[in-house]
């Protein structure tokens, strides 16, 4: 099956299910948890195995196009009496034709909470109260570095995963909100996680996700040199010369340059191109395209979360430069001291289909060779764009499309 058709069939699925638990909702049948409806089955399409599976994927869609079109042959047949025998025999075939999908393949178990959606918006204040809650509440089993080997971790009956691989995204943030808060289980039903229950409150539960995927991808910038699976701008309230933009997410549609400056060194020079976003401490009075605004703390604690998204302590921040691409993605990240981009410093090149992520990376062109001026259209600031724009990024939550 091609990955635009994978896609799509995932796409439709997702909708479904979004779709059946809006209209539960509306009939009062999927009353709402942790402020969002709640999914009333013990059961969820299993997206993952869609994507591992090639021959599940093809039956599964097949399945579906029978199904539809016995459908189709039961309603032509309500007014077409003269062939209702025969429509109604052929919708029979259909069903009994279809490939169907082995149940266990199609279906993962559910909680209530499996379809929602964080409604944090992955902002930079709320990841840094999130460390604070995983300081309180995680750090002795998971550790400080999130690898699972936290003091108490030896003394578990099972070791704690190391939560800065791709683990966070591969599941479902309403399944992951739902493990932190009620625990986990092994088959024989001891626990395995105790949940935090009441002890936590569901905001700062999604906040700690937050902070565990932003510390998962400094980490794998660190390690590996890529985000091989996407991450967001961190959120933050800004300030822009031309009065438009309030927040980052205004700035969705446009590419930005995230600078981080500090004091005494030049101001960043512009670039049409992008949108210059200067966080740290840039000189006092410099006159610059964007800032992030806030107090005191709120801009430290943006510049804490740039830090774990770069996988560097705070101390080392300045001069570090990222790019946003159009979607609000961390596509390149640019290291203290370099005078130029090139194609090499795209470190999330996650392409459009789902398998993407886990298929080798392809192998960066060299650099070409640089135009005395940054601004001529074949700098590796252009190179880098146009590659960007021309791999968008597809985030994928527990198989799904986000
Ligand atoms: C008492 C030790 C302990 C504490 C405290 C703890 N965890 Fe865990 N955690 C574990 C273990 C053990 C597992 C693996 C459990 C399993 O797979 O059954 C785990 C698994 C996880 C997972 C992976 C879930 C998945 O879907 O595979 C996440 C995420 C997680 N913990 C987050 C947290 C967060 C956030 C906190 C703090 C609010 C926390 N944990 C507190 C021991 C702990």
């Amino acid at each position: 099956m091609s990955p635009e058709l994978l896609n799509g069939l995932l796409e439709g699925l997702h909708a479904a299910q979004q779709g059946l638990r809006a209209l539960l909702h509306l009939l009062g049948l999927a009353p709402d948890a942790h402020g969002q409806p709640a999914w009333p089955f013990a059961h969820r399409i299993a997206a993952e195995m869609l994507v591992v599976d090639a021959g599940h994927a093809r039956r599964v869609l097949l399945s579906l196009l029978c199904v539809a079109g016995a459908v189709l042959a039961l309603l032509l047949s309500l007014p077409w009496r003269r062939a209702r025998v025969a429509l109604g025999a052929l919708a029979v075939v259909l069903l009994v034709i279809a490939p169907w999908p082995q149940a266990h393949l199609l279906l993962s178990p559910a909680v209530p909470t499996s379809l929602h959606q964080s409604p944090t918006r992955f902002e930079a204040t709320g990841i840094v109260r999130g460390q604070a809650v995983y300081q309180q509440h995680c750090v002795r089993c998971h550790g400080a570095d999130g690898r699972g080997e936290g003091p108490d971790a030896a003394q578990l009956a099972q070791w704690p995963p190391n939560l800065n691989g791709a683990l966070l995204w591969k599941r479902l943030d309403g399944e992951l909100f739902w493990r932190v808060r009620e625990g986990m289980h092994n088959r024989a039903g001891a626990v395995t996680m105790p949940g935090v229950g009441d002890a936590v409150s569901d905001a700062q539960i999604w906040e700690v996700l937050d902070y565990l995927q932003a510390h998962a991808a400094g980490q794998m910038l660190r390690e590996s040199g890529t985000w091989d699976r996407p991450v967001r701008l961190p959120a933050m309230a800004v300030q822009c010369r031309s009065g438009r933009a309030r927040q980052t997410h205004d700035l969705v549609g446009q590419r930005v340059r995230v600078v981080v400056a500090s004091q005494g060194t030049p101001p960043a020079a512009e670039d049409p191109r992008l949108v210059t976003l200067v966080a740290g401490t840039p000189d006092a009075g410099s006159d610059v395209e964007c800032q992030p605004q806030g107090s005191p703390d709120t801009r430290k604690a943006i510049d804490e979360a740039l830090a774990l998204v770069l996988g560097v302590p705070t101390a080392e921040l300045p001069g570090y430069q990222l790019i946003v691409d159009r979607g609000g993605w961390l596509r390149a990240r640019g290291q203290p001291g370099k005078a130029a981009w090139s194609e090499d410093d795209l470190v999330c090149r996650s392409g459009a289909a789902p398998m993407a992520a886990s298929a080798p990376l392809p192998i960066a062109a060299p650099a070409p060779a640089l135009a005395a001026g940054t601004d001529t259209p074949t700098d590796g600031l252009h190179a880098l764009i146009r590659r960007m724009d021309a791999e968008p990024v597809r985030l994928v939550r527990g198989g799904f499309p986000h």
